[in-house]
């Protein structure tokens, strides 16, 4: 049965270093009605991705920042329980950007249909999602890896590192993971890297000396920081460094840049931002070859789900203390 009462986390004020609860406001409203070429959607999972902390900023980004009063945006993955639109029928599952709240209207032309059949749903917010597209295309079309480079991923157990890795293993490269703690570690040793760097616990610039004794061909950077300035100075010559994320300076009120770079200029490297809906017109290409590669057991994918809409900001943090592994995502309803 619908409820009445629509639950929704909304940009209360910009935060200033870590986001917290008091950034936003929990609201109850009613359930909304779908106007014309519009569905109402049931939310099932929500996407929870470092990103959303740049969204709450003031300014210039990709994309415009969410606004106060506006419910927080984010991907989600939701059943159709209402349509206006002859195109999507009620009972089918959709995902698109329809934000932390358990109902949404959305028009039909910008929601992309699911099949849990063929996948469980929250892997369309994850590997066969945003983070999966990411990873294909920053490592295939900015990284440019060849077989037999040395690639290394830092953020390597999260959503993108892990697709990151076991793509460049699929492509014949030599694949290390930075990661925080043993545990992350394991997992990507277990998911095929050849070798993982607790960044934690380990000196990063003679652990990657150690794993990368050619030097490394392939940087895909989802944390910044020091990890990247340890990176820069292992790097082969003509080395490619994918600027996907800086994690580590989302929460800060003064970012770090790089000290080593002018190791780009002795290795005649670089380092190239990436985003990932300038691919966006060939996400099926990346979806299919990835789903194939799922199928055959090459690559594989975790998510880690938290149930309860009530506990997003509390969630969201878990990604920025690295309590997460494999894809975070937010379990709304059952299915
Ligand atoms: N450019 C694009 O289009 C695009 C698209 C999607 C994502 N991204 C970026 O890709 C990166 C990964 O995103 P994701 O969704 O896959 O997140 P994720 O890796 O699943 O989760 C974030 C992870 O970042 C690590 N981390 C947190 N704080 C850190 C710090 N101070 N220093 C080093 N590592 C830290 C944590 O792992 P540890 O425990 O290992 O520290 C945490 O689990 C993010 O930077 C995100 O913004 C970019």
């Amino acid at each position: 049965m619908t409820s009445t009462t629509n639950h929704q986390f909304k940009l209360a004020k910009r935060p200033v270093g870590m986001v917290q609860r008091s950034d936003f406001d929990y609201t109850e409203s009613p359930v909304p009605v779908p106007g014309d070429g519009e569905v109402l959607v049931k939310i099932l999972y929500i996407s929870l991705d470092p990103a959303m902390r740049g969204w709450m900023n003031e300014g210039k980004s990709y994309i415009p920042p969410v606004g106060i009063g506006e419910v927080m945006r984010a991907g989600a993955v939701g059943r159709v329980i209402a349509s206006n639109d002859p195109a999507v029928a009620v009972g089918e599952h959709v995902l698109g950007i329809l934000g932390v709240q358990e109902y949404a209207v959305a028009k039909a032309k910008g929601l992309t249909k699911v099949d849990p059949k063929l996948v469980p749903l929250p892997v369309y917010l994850g590997t066969l999602g945003m983070p999966g597209m990411t990873a294909y295309f920053g490592l295939l079309e900015v990284g440019k890896p060849k077989a037999g480079d040395t690639v290394v991923v830092s953020g390597a157990a999260g959503a993108v590192g892990q697709v990151v890795g076991q793509i460049a293993k699929i492509k014949g490269c030599r694949v290390v993971g930075i990661a925080g703690g043993k545990d992350k570690c394991d997992y990507v040793r277990s998911i095929g890297f050849d070798a993982a760097i607790d960044y934690k616990h380990e000196d990063v610039k003679a652990a990657l000396r150690q794993h990368c004794p050619k030097g490394v061909d392939v940087y895909f950077d989802n944390v910044g920081g020091e990890i990247l300035d340890a990176v820069l100075t292992q790097l082969a010559m003509h080395a490619r460094i994918v600027i996907c994320g800086a994690i580590s300076q989302y929460n800060e009120t003064q970012i770090t840049g790089p000290r080593n770079y002018v190791s780009l200029l002795v290795h005649r490297a670089s380092m190239t931002g990436m985003v990932v809906f300038d691919y966006a017109s060939r996400y099926g290409e990346a979806a299919r070859e990835m789903a194939g590669w799922m199928a055959s057991g090459q690559l594989k994918t975790r998510e880690d789900i938290v149930e309860g809409l009530e506990t997003f900001p509390e969630t969201l943090l878990k990604l920025f203390k690295g309590e997460n592994t494999g894809k975070l995502v937010l379990k709304v309803a059952d299915a």
